[in-house]
């Protein structure tokens, strides 16, 4: 048996790739805002919950405290340049949607806008925000899921190879979607 040996480095957060997602913001008049998370995930099946960490220097995270709603919204592949956008400049001084051309589009159930080139949108409405040191994580329930058609398949369950999720991780853009096997594929080897 080959040992190979491990190099150990100090704690930090590496668990990659995760997914980079694009979710929107707002509160009162202002209009709604776009920023670019990757600190997201899951957190319980039923009720479905969620979470995005968000700095507290960030433009958005005024918006999402006071509005107590976000939405998640899954950018395929092709929209990577504007996930990388949406996370260097900021709401205070551009409208995202105007400089990328977005198309907003009304939510069932928040006031934030689902985002029309998004094929997966995730309405969310925060039930606790926990403070950790340089991010606050904005736990939420899922209030709805909303799919482009095109990215359902013939049972109605979403197609990854038509969504192409993005992954981020070591500083890159990575897709998401490659097939490795069926959940159950164990049991039948
Ligand atoms: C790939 C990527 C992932 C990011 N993930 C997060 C994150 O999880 N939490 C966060 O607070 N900022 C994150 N950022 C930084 C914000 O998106 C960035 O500061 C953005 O410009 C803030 O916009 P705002 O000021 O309009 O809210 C990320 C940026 C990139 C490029």
């Amino acid at each position: 048996m080959i040992i190979i040996n491990k190099v150990t480095k100090q704690a930090s957060t590496i668990l990659f790739p995760v997914p980079a997602v694009l979710v929107t913001c707002q509160s009162g008049d202002s209009p709604p805002n776009i920023i670019t998370i990757a600190w997201t995930g899951i957190m319980n099946s039923s009720p479905p919950m969620v979470y995005i960490g968000v700095q507290p220097t960030r433009y958005s995270y005024g918006l999402i405290k006071e509005s107590g709603e976000y939405v998640i919204n899954i950018p395929s592949s092709d929209w990577v340049r504007v996930v990388d956008y949406c996370g260097t400049v900021s709401g205070r001084t551009v409208d995202k949607f105007k400089e990328k051309h977005l198309n907003p589009v009304p939510a069932s159930f928040v006031k934030p806008p689902l985002i029309n080139e998004c094929p997966v949108n995730v309405e969310c409405r925060v039930k606790q925000v926990i403070s950790l040191g340089s991010h606050d994580v904005f736990i939420a329930e899922v209030l709805a899921v909303h799919y482009d058609e095109n990215v359902l398949d013939d049972k109605e369950r979403p197609d990854l190879d038509k969504i192409r999720p993005i992954g981020f991780g070591a500083g890159e853009y990575r897709l998401m979607a490659d097939i490795l096997g069926q959940h159950g594929c164990s049991r039948k080897e």
